[in-house]
């Protein structure tokens, strides 16, 4: 039952509720001025306490297509955020204006402790580096569009493991699809953190690790690219040590499957080169376009209007 949900890692939606998003994204993408009043009088609030384009443009493109209506601030420094309110005040206030709250905070764990204070459901938009469930839902809706289903996929991430709330995120929604194999490619500094391997272990899940992407691109299915996050780092000694790490340019495509796709949950730095950008496989731009159906579909299921 998705009325009402708050949604705060990707696991708070069962299988069967990520397909009826999934279908219900495909619906709208086949014919969107069917959908286009079903959110009227609803309000949606976009808190966003850490920077975001796609995220944030999309919730907002997302509830205006629904025809519901769109408040909340960009920058915490134009909030009472700025005046010392705490995170359980603010959502006290807005929860009581608005009927669903899609929040993004550098800190892990705030939107679950917003949802304790809401009188309406939040959506974590992304949190510090655990979580970032919406992006899922964007890549869950795109693998299905281009690959055809989630199941019996070799999926590589690439990049930056340990901050990558994506990463995270994707690899403990796909892990409950049959036949799903994980390789894992970065640094040693950047690897996947011990509480991800720690639940593909328990679920008895097999993946393995990299260190050179040219090693492993061959066997993917996916290659889910990913930047690494200067915003994370406490020493930018570190960062300009590891921040190109890996490079995706036509050189390594030739070593790639005709029918692996790459996905990156974007903004990319320098990890995939713009003479990539016109490979068929690259699917990133398209990705971002799924997003916003993929948040017009959760938004209306969680306001119960469909
Ligand atoms: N993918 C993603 O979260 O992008 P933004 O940071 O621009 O929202």
């Amino acid at each position: 039952m998705l009325k009402g949900l708050s949604l705060i890692q990707p696991n708070d939606l069962t299988v069967s509720e990520i397909d009826e998003i999934c279908t219900l994204a495909e619906q709208i993408i086949v014919d969107p001025s069917s959908f286009q009043d079903v959110c009227r009088g609803k309000i949606l609030a976009t808190l966003f306490f850490e920077p975001s384009t796609r995220t944030r443009l999309s919730f907002e493109a997302a509830m205006l297509h629904l025809g519901g209506t769109v408040e909340g601030f960009s920058d915490a420094s134009n909030s009472s955020t700025s005046k010392g309110e705490t995170l359980a005040d603010t959502i006290r206030v807005v929860s009581s204006y608005v009927d669903v709250i899609a929040m993004r905070s550098p800190k892990e764990g705030a939107a679950l402790l917003a949802s304790k204070f809401s009188e309406c459901p939040i959506i974590n938009a992304g949190d510090g580096g655990h979580y970032h469930p919406t992006q899922t839902l964007t890549d869950l809706v795109t693998i299905r569009a281009l690959k055809g289903g989630f199941e019996g996929h070799t999926i590589g991430f690439c990049g930056d493991l340990k901050f990558g709330r994506t990463v995270h995120s994707l690899t403990e929604a796909m892990c409950r699809y049959k036949n799903v194999k994980f390789v894992f490619i970065s640094p040693e500094e950047l690897k996947i953190p011990d509480w991800v391997s720690n639940f593909l272990d328990e679920a008895n899940i097999p993946y393995s690790t990299a260190s050179r992407l040219e090693d492993v691109i061959g066997d993917l299915d996916i290659l889910y690219m990913t930047r690494v996050q200067k915003e994370r780092f406490f020493n930018e000694q570190d960062y300009l040590r590891l921040k190109d790490s890996y490079i995706l340019d036509k050189a390594k495509m030739e070593l790639a499957r005709k029918d692996m796709i790459v996905l990156h949950p974007l903004p990319r730095v320098n990890e995939i080169s713009p003479e990539v950008d016109s490979d068929p496989r690259a699917a990133y731009f398209k990705q971002v376009k799924y997003g916003m159906y993929a948040r017009m579909a959760l938004i209306a299921k969680i306001l119960g209007v469909l």
